[in-house]
């Protein structure tokens, strides 16, 4: 666990110090939960979006694109059922005043007798070595098998106190459990209560029920309320999608674990509109497809299916995409088979037909909806995890030494290429240097850098995970060659400069990510 803290300390503060991501309004003592994207983490973030809308939009004829407003009219929330049912259950520590999810503390507790197991687990593997059957050992040594069962009664406990929003039970779990706060350490808590995660705000000067406006808590409400208004004038036909990426605000109560749980953030959603009863087809058919476009970034060990147990209220069958984040496997994707329910509900409360006719089946209905639902900061720092490496190199003088080094794919590194001149103080390399910066500059992200020692500026370069560096030194002036090094290999290659844009542009191009 210390060393999982740790990995995740690193990484939050590589993130701050190579300008991927600062606190918001950091000069005030920053807002919690709120992130800003600087300098590199926007090039990546514009990437990861670009790769999803590429995958999504672009290379699928049948799904086509909008960009929703933030705001939408009040009964939106009525009828997606988010006035009423997107709550969280909470409750407070009357010692330490600190709020926390009830069923997050539950979470908590489940996964410490896991770890409880784990630890059993590898004293045993220590004591048995070879021979050791690890899948037997957890099955059948008692202590074992009573914390991973106790777990799973938890578990499937609170499964249900969840569904059936059974406040009274969770706190009783709560009491039962001995859970106690981690600021006070004391078990004196308040009942539970629901808590709605929406931002509100007024519409004009008006106060009142009526001009109550709500920040959007997801993107896809703004895809189902434009279906008419899309399939007629894209002429789509039933199967068919429509995508959107864009930001989404949810008051969350325990927001920390820096960009995993944010109170605005951005969302990938794509509603996939079917007939009636090609729902399985289709969950089955997306929830493997996603995978994919996670597989073409992210090792397979790195990722995982997760059922849902407690379904949303909107969804009737519920998968997750898990990462391996550096405090464990957590939620990345969720993909929902969503049935008729958001279009029966605006068709309700709007008083328009949202029907669709369907030729072949000659018959007029509500169609349902698989949708694919994706958090941007969340596949961001996913990348980052991937991505960052310590590893042993030799320096300039043949030691070791540590460099660090974000393994970035290509096609979504903030940086392509970095062009050094070799020598600042050497006017005529420094102006050929800026010569080849601009004959690349059309074709991809580049970026000048003449300071320090050409070392530093490679390790500079591996900390932002630049694929490519270039370098102008003497014989470059002779010969028009220049040196390629390749952030992964180090290999460093002397290439004409009119090759260079060819050979960089081909690997670095989102193109990469798709070829099977
Ligand atoms: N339209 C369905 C929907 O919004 P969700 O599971 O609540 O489903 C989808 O959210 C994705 O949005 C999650 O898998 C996650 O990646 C991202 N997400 C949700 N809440 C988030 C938060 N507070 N901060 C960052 N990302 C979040």
């Amino acid at each position: 666990m210390a060393k999982q803290d740790d990995s995740f300390k690193k990484l939050t503060s590589h993130c701050k110090e190579y300008g991927f991501i600062f606190q918001s309004s950091e000069i005030y003592d920053g807002l919690a939960a709120v992130y800003d994207y600087g300098p590199y983490g926007v090039e990546l973030k514009n990437n990861i979006k670009q790769y999803w809308w590429q995958a999504m939009v672009q290379m699928h004829e049948n799904i086509v694109g909008i960009d929703a407003a933030i705001f939408m009219h009040p009964k939106t929330w009525k009828a997606s059922g988010h006035v009423d049912a997107f709550n969280d259950p909470m409750l407070d520590n009357k010692d330490s005043k600190k709020r926390y999810r009830a069923d997050v503390l539950v979470e908590e507790y489940m996964e410490k007798l896991d770890a409880k197991a784990d630890k059993e687990v590898a004293k045993a593997k220590k004591r048995f070595g070879d021979d050791f059957d690890e899948a037997m050992y957890r099955e059948t040594n008692p202590r074992v098998k009573g914390y991973l069962d106790k777990k799973a009664a938890i578990g499937t406990r609170l499964a249900t106190a969840m569904t059936n929003s059974d406040l009274v039970d969770m706190k009783a779990m709560i009491e039962e459990l001995e859970i106690v706060c981690p600021v006070s350490g004391s078990k004196n808590w308040t009942d539970v209560r629901q808590f709605n995660l929406m931002f509100s705000t007024q519409l004009g000067v008006v106060a009142g029920e009526e001009s109550i406006l709500y920040l959007r808590p997801e993107t896809a409400q703004g895809i189902f309320v434009n279906f008419l208004n899309v399939q007629k004038t894209s002429r789509q036909k039933i199967p068919f999608g429509i995508a959107q990426i864009g930001k989404a605000f949810r008051n969350e109560i325990v927001a920390r674990q820096f960009i995993f749980r944010m109170r605005e953030f951005e969302q990938m959603e794509m509603q996939f509109f079917i007939a009636p009863g090609k729902d399985e087809q289709f969950y089955q058919h997306w929830k493997a497809e996603r995978m994919k476009w996670h597989l073409r970034l992210h090792p397979q060990e790195k990722l995982r299916y997760h059922d849902h147990e407690n379904l949303a209220h909107y969804a009737s069958a519920a998968v997750d995409i898990q990462f391996e984040f550096p405090f464990g496997f957590r939620e990345l994707e969720g993909i929902h088979a969503r049935g008729g329910f958001d279009l029966t509900q605006h068709q309700e409360l709007s008083g328009r037909k949202i029907t669709y006719f369907d030729n072949e089946r000659d018959e007029s209905y509500t169609p349902h909806v698989v949708e694919t639902s994706i958090g941007v900061d969340r596949m961001f720092l996913a990348t980052m995890t991937n991505a960052y490496t310590e590893e042993v190199v030799p320096d300039a003088k043949g030691n070791d030494s540590v460099r660090i080094v974000l393994k970035i794919a290509p096609a979504l590194a903030p940086i392509k290429c970095a062009v050094l001149p070799l020598l600042k103080n050497k006017p005529e390399l420094t102006a050929k240097a800026r010569e080849v910066l601009k004959g690349l500059q059309h074709a991809f992200t580049c970026q000048y850098d003449e300071k320090d020692a050409i070392g530093r500026r490679y390790r500079r370069q591996d900390a932002i995970g630049t694929p490519y560096c270039v370098t102008i030194d003497f014989d470059t002036l002779e010969d028009n060659t220049v040196t390629v090094r390749d952030r992964d290999t180090l290999e460093q290659v002397r290439v004409d400069i009119s090759e260079v844009e060819g050979m960089i542009a081909g690997k670095v191009s989102m193109n990469e990510l798709f070829r099977e």
